[in-house]
């Protein structure tokens, strides 16, 4: 546990590893071929007849990704996410993913609804960073500038500077570096220590992480480089460091995506959530896709694909439900909303 003094001398914790009990096991959805025709079929009607649209990431279930295709929606990065949800004129959106990037949604959105499967969808780098601890942490630095991940609760935006996603966050804090600004970062210690190796930045960082992308080990990964020395390695940079120095890429989700395409390999070694494989192979059909070995073991003896059991919880049949019943809707207090939409839009406005 590492703690930072504060000026009265009291210690805060900001190494805010979630305890394993607090993480869901990953489950996918298990549905008969009929089933799903039943949901696809059901979905489709209820999205149109409610002048909605979907807004997915690529770690959602292969089906759900088809879904919003077949609805006229979006599959997105997180960044992307946010500005689709907010340039789309359909008053409805259904989010699909985790509960921050519904709550961004609404924080850019007031006035429309925005709708989610599974509310307790959430993110291991969000429950890691509590708003008061997060709160005393800021105010022992004053002096400095507060990125935050967007990766985190609207409570936490509301006290930053700057949101930003994996996407973006390297030239945000570049620009920031130049200006001569010193960084307050949250909450991913791995993307924090990237961007300081990167930009050479002075941060003082949170020392949350991810627990998918946490379990990427550099040895294994060497020995099964070595094994196929003609594939490229792209690497999520929520990873260890270790990882992410072994990378041909390093890049948010659209980034690893473009990736596939730009390299034009036939085979990639992939570290990071496996929802993506479905988009990346549906880009180049005659590839081969090597997930990256993690410590979680599938009971074969060969490396498991890396499942976030946060966005597990995302199905066909719930997101039907809150279609058919309504509920479910993210709801952030008025005060909060104002404060986080800022850093969130000067995000948006850095990008353009
Ligand atoms: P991206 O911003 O790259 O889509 O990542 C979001 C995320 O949660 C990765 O684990
Ligand atoms: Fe959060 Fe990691 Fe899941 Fe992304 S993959 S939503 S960072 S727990």
């Amino acid at each position: 546990m590492s703690n930072i003094d504060n000026s009265e001398g009291k210690p805060i914790d900001i190494s805010h590893n979630i305890p394993d009990f607090l993480v869901p096991p990953a489950k996918p959805e298990q549905l008969t071929s009929d089933e799903v025709d039943f949901y696809f079929n059901k979905i489709k009607k209820l999205v149109k007849e409610q002048n909605a649209v979907i807004v997915s990431h690529f770690y959602t279930h292969p089906l759900l990704q088809q879904l919003a295709d077949e609805t006229d929606g979006y599959v997105a990065d997180s960044l992307e996410m946010a500005r689709l949800g907010k340039e789309h004129p359909a008053q409805t959106l259904i989010v699909l993913g985790v509960k921050f990037m519904g709550e961004t949604a609404k924080i850019l959105s007031p006035e429309k609804k925005v709708i989610m499967p599974d509310l307790a969808a959430s993110c291991s780098l969000d429950l890691g960073c509590p708003p008061d601890l997060f709160s005393q942490f800021c105010d022992q630095h004053p002096e400095r500038t507060v990125v935050v991940y967007a990766n985190t609760s609207a409570a936490v935006k509301a006290k930053s500077d700057w949101v930003v996603t994996s996407s973006i966050a390297l030239d945000i804090v570049q620009h920031l570096h130049n200006k001569g600004e010193k960084i307050l970062w949250a909450p991913d210690k791995h993307l924090g220590s990237y961007i300081e190796k990167m930009t050479g930045v002075d941060m003082i960082k949170w020392q949350g992480s991810c627990v998918v992308h946490e379990e990427f080990k550099a040895q294994q990964l060497k020995e099964l480089m070595k094994k196929n020395p003609d594939a490229k390695v792209l690497v999520h940079p929520e990873s260890p460091l270790a990882v992410i120095d072994l990378a041909n890429k390093v890049g948010s989700t659209s980034q690893l995506l473009q990736a596939v395409k730009d390299f034009g390999a036939k085979k990639y070694i992939v570290a990071t959530e496996s929802g993506i494989f479905y988009r990346m192979q549906q880009a180049i059909e005659e590839v081969e896709l090597i997930p990256a070995p993690s410590t979680i073991e599938d009971g074969f003896k060969r490396p498991a694909h890396a499942l976030c059991p946060w966005m597990a919880m995302n199905g066909l049949k719930n997101l039907c439900e809150i279609l058919e019943n309504g509920g479910n809707e993210i709801e952030v207090p008025e005060n909060i909303r104002q404060k986080a939409f800022t850093p969130i839009q000067r995000m948006l406005d850095f990008k353009k």
